[in-house]
């Protein structure tokens, strides 16, 4: 049932080219038009959206952190992003013009399940993005967008990751059309370049032996740094949420802006610090600004793990390590930049001889609050 693997994580870290695709599938008609059956409110009511609000838990909630880039840049639609837990017991600004999208893999985390139930008293509209068929979120939401990755076996999220960001950006480029913004336009070309994604993976995934060498030779770390910035901001919180998790390591992410308002503070020799950088392609100069910043934690002696593009040289001189990953528009790069993290992760719970699938005082569904 582990396909051949040691573990479940291991296995449905490699099932991630399908976890994308099988969550592609058949959301397009004949003339690539997005085509959402499962979608049971109706499109003026979806026209009428003011507001986003995603509400989600710790990996759910990261994937909810990339999806409001590409949500916001889409449609125009404010997006707000918010710890399940968090608005739960809060009176948010809520009204029928509100779209709350809930992300669980499980369908059962009750802080998800109390929040929707919050959002329907405040008259909203409810969407779930699960992974569960018949679970109960999806079944006490107004309407459900289906992740198709698969049941996910071990603890520690992986391919319902990457699954959540492609659901969620279905139906972002879905809103988008509907409301005729540019982006709209350009769905069935977002959609295309997503259909290019899970080769990408397969590609990625069949050069990772250095990530496992870094991970045994760094065993014995007692504290990890992750930056990113744009979509690899959540990225660097999801590699370090890894990280806690497997291997029971100290790891924080940061946006890599925030460096020099505090965090650099962390920074002395020896320190290892993962660099998600973003695409050379990224707007406003993002990618250089990245590049500064590894250049100033190396310059403190940090030890630099860098995640770049394929072909992006300028992170070299500053880079002890660099972890390539296949070319794709900003937007789509964090369902590649993040494998290498889960991969870290897993090598690193392994070579600490940690329970990789059962991680200590975790369950992998939360139905208690
Ligand atoms: C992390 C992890 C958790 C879940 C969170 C939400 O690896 O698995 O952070 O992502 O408990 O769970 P779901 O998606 O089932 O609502």
């Amino acid at each position: 049932e582990k396909g051949g693997y040691a573990t479940f994580m291991e296995k449905e870290i490699n099932d991630q080219p399908h976890a994308v695709a099988d969550t592609l599938l058949g959301r397009t008609d004949s003339e690539g038009r997005l085509a959402l059956d499962e979608l049971h409110i109706s499109e003026d009511e979806l026209r009428a959206v003011t507001k986003i609000v995603i509400v989600a838990c710790g990996t759910a909630a990261y994937a909810g952190m990339v999806a409001k880039y590409a949500i916001e840049h889409w449609t125009r639609i404010p997006v707000e992003v918010e710890l399940a837990h968090e608005f739960r017991y809060r009176d948010p600004v809520i009204d029928e013009h509100t779209l709350v999208v809930s992300i669980s893999q499980s369908g059962e985390t009750m802080d998800t399940l109390m929040a929707v139930r919050h959002a329907k008293e405040l008259g909203a509209r409810t969407v779930s993005i699960c992974n569960t068929h018949g679970s109960t979120i999806p079944r006490e939401s107004d309407a459900v967008l289906y992740t198709h990755a698969g049941p996910e076996i071990a603890v520690a999220s992986t391919k319902a990751f990457l699954a959540q960001i492609t659901a969620s950006y279905i139906l972002g480029l879905y809103l988008a059309s509907l409301r005729g913004t540019a982006y709209g336009e350009d769905a069935a070309q977002v959609m295309a370049e997503l259909a290019t994604v899970p080769g990408k993976i397969e590609e990625l995934l069949t050069r990772m032996d250095r990530v496992k060498e870094i991970a045994y030779y760094m065993a014995d770390s007692r504290s990890v740094l992750f930056l990113g910035r744009h979509v690899g901001y959540p990225v660097a919180m999801e590699g370090a949420l890894k990280l806690k998790e497997l291997a029971y390591i100290h790891a924080e992410g940061f946006a890599a802006g925030e460096l020099k308002h505090g965090p650099i503070a962390l920074i002395e020799p020896g320190q290892p610090v993962f660099v998600i950088v973003p695409s050379p392609g990224v707007e406003h100069g993002l990618h250089d600004k990245v590049v500064s910043n590894i250049q100033e934690i190396r310059a403190r002696g940090a030890r630099t793990l860098v995640i770049a593009e394929e072909g992006d040289e300028d992170v070299v001189p500053f880079a002890d390590e660099v972890i390539r990953v296949p070319h794709t528009s900003p937007l789509l790069a964090p369902l590649l930049t993040v494998v290498p993290l889960q991969v870290f992760a897993l090598h690193l719970s392994t070579a600490k001889g940690l329970d990789v699938d059962q991680p200590r005082n975790l369950a992998k569904s939360v139905t208690v609050e």
